[in-house]
């Protein structure tokens, strides 16, 4: 194990994911069973009494990575010298609010720690946003944090992709592990688009495998869409330990690497790639090596598919203009 630790801050770090994956980052799911870990825990004053809750719980589990773990409610002092900030802090939206009143709370947030990081972080710091609306929320700490490079900030679809590789086994009688390469293109809403056309299952295409194109064009797509939903009406919250360990697996793939002739899903900054205008924050099919994503070049797209990356790249540009309007309405 190396001694010098990598500094990782959960921030809404005493909400439920926040308790789902504080244990697996200091088990070493996020950065790996190599590397010991400083973790830092940010919250606001009013979850200040549960976050030392949960330090102290963190402190009793006597992980063998974690060097130390601290309790902040203040951003620029957690995110000193972070080496992975992983962003799951917002307020959900709860009944009779509209969807501006809740983009309005949370992007304000994401202004406001994005000046935080660009002064206190590492230069380098790898930054990935969980909390909705991720994508958006992703694009304006980008904005205003510049001096981070475009490249750090990302923001989780891996949940997404994960169901679907699940759901895609689940439908083949296989083990989830055996399905590889899904993608999922565009926001982690209701208009992402989950592609099974360069998906293989123990090897063969999945179409092959699966035999039904009207499942796969339709209710798979469906039923990845509405997982999160259907988790909610269920548990009466959002999805907490998938998306904890959905994290982590962004995290580890994107600081160790991707399989050889595999690929994830991450939501990147668009280079214009697949016609997916610049700038955006979009999920592609990518790949890592040496703590850097690339982009899966190459991949055919057909009429389908290009109408319904369209669909949720337009969702994307306007949910930023709604953004900004909401900012600039605050400022
Ligand atoms: P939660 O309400 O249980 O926890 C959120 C925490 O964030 C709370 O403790 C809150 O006090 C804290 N917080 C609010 N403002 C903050 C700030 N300025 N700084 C630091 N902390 C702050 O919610 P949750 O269930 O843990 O979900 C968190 C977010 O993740 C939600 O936005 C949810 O929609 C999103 N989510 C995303 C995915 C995905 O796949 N991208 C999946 C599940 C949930
Ligand atoms: C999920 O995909 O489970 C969440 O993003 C759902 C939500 O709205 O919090």
């Amino acid at each position: 194990m190396t001694r010098r630790p990598v500094n990782v801050v959960i921030t809404g770090a005493a909400g439920q994911i926040g308790y789902a994956l504080a244990p697996m980052v200091c088990a070493g799911a996020a950065t790996g069973r190599e590397k010991a870990i400083a973790l830092r825990l940010l919250d606001v004053p009013f979850a200040e009494k549960a976050l030392r809750g949960v330090m102290m719980e963190l402190e009793d589990a006597a992980f063998e990575l974690v060097e130390s773990v601290s309790a902040h409610v203040d951003p620029e002092e957690a995110f000193v010298d972070a080496d992975v900030c992983i962003m799951v802090g917002g307020f959900p939206r709860k009944a009779g609010m509209e969807r501006k009143d809740v983009m309005g709370k949370n992007v304000a947030i994401y202004r406001e720690q994005a000046r935080a990081l660009a002064t206190k972080a590492k230069p380098g710091v790898k930054i990935v946003v969980v909390a909705n609306p991720a994508n958006t929320n992703a694009n304006i700490l980008r904005k205003f944090a510049p001096e981070i490079p475009a490249a750090n900030v990302t923001c989780m679809t891996r949940l997404d992709h994960n169901r679907a590789l699940a759901k895609l086994g689940g439908k083949s009688g296989r083990a989830t592990r055996d399905v590889k390469n899904v993608i999922i293109w565009g926001n982690h809403s209701s208009t992402q688009y989950p592609d099974v056309n360069h998906a293989t299952i123990e090897g063969k295409t999945a179409r092959e495998v699966i035999g039904d194109d009207a499942y796969l064009d339709g209710e798979f797509v469906d039923a990845v869409r509405r997982r999160g939903a259907e988790i909610i009406e269920a548990r009466q919250l959002s999805s907490a330990l998938s998306a904890a360990s959905s994290v982590c697996d962004h995290v580890y793939d994107w600081l160790n690497g991707t399989k050889e002739g595999e690929w994830t899903s991450m939501g990147v900054v668009s280079d214009g790639s697949y016609g997916v205008p610049e700038g955006l924050v979009y999920s592609f099919p990518v790949t890592c090596t040496g703590g850097k994503w690339q982009i899966v070049q190459g991949l055919t797209i057909d009429e389908r598919s290009r109408k319904l990356m369209d669909e949720s790249a337009t969702e994307l540009t306007e949910e930023f203009e709604l953004a900004e309007a909401c900012l600039a309405e605050s400022a």
